[in-house]
């Protein structure tokens, strides 16, 4: 039976299954650890950091992997806010952002905050101009998917990233169904994406904070990943997941991921 649902999650690449099974005997130990074993581990870690840093064209200290797009989503919503709380408590949203923006819209305003949702046309699109419309002086943060994860629509990420920085607001893009394909392009703020939706394995996203937003991490400290996603990163998994971007950086014409 031919399988039609790569939005929601693609097969392992054979690219990544192949890391995958290395770094399961190469990278089991904890980077953080200076004797031999965590030495490699902490080399793995960083290569996969700087390959998934290259694919997004960010710096790699501006990217820590996460334990899946949803919670990148989350914890990059969460400590954009709180780092903008003296400017307001107001989001901007699309109306089409996936679960895990519109339920963090919707804890942000059982706590306290308010929320905009801004419409699309027929295709599922974002009119810039509405969108920044919706931007106020209290407004601490806009979030816009790069992609549709349902009906496929790019949005207009540069132009409303540009919107953005115009009036200081901090943009973070949800590119979980876009990554795979290519990086986001224009001057946003943050960005989130999941590796099994260009064949990496579940369990591995990427928040990414450009250097000079401003962002306060939420939770209980943590020391691994920059404070930014607590817990002992899952080593094989990140590997796997950068592998991808690391074999087709080498070739003009990126591969659909996981076909
Ligand atoms: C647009 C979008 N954002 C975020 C996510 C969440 O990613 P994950 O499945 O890794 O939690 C998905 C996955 O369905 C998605 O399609």
């Amino acid at each position: 039976m031919p399988y039609f649902d790569a939005a929601s999650s693609a097969p392992l690449h054979p690219v990544a299954r192949q890391a995958l099974l290395a770094s399961l005997d190469e990278g089991w130990a904890d980077p953080s650890r200076l004797y031999r074993e965590g030495r490699r581990a902490r080399l793995l870690l960083d290569a996969a950091r700087e390959a998934a840093a290259e694919a997004v064209g960010c710096r790699p200290d501006e990217l820590v992997f996460t334990s899946s797009g949803t919670r990148a989503v989350h914890t990059g919503m969460a400590g954009a806010l709180a780092a903008r709380r003296r400017v307001g408590g107001h989001l901007v949203v699309s109306a089409v952002e996936h679960s895990s923006v519109l339920h963090a819209a919707a804890g942000h305003e059982a706590a306290g905050g308010t929320t905009t949702q801004v419409a699309v046309d027929r295709a599922g699109r974002v009119d810039p101009d509405a969108y920044a419309r919706e931007l106020g002086e209290d407004t601490a943060l806009a979030c816009l998917q790069s992609a549709n994860h349902e009906v496929g629509t790019a949005q207009p990420v540069a132009e409303i990233a540009q919107q953005c920085r115009a009036v200081g607001v901090p943009l973070l893009v949800d590119a979980a169904q876009s990554l795979g394909w290519g990086p986001v392009e224009g001057d946003w703020s943050l960005l989130t994406a999941s590796a099994h939706k260009w064949g990496g394995p579940a369990g591995v996203g990427l928040l990414v904070v450009r250097k000079g937003v401003r962002f306060a991490p939420q939770g209980p400290a943590d020391e691994r990943e920059s404070g930014r996603a607590a817990g002992f990163e899952n080593l094989p998994a990140i590997v796997a997941a950068a592998a991808f971007f690391a074999a087709f950086s080498l070739t003009a014409e990126p591969s659909p991921p996981g076909l």
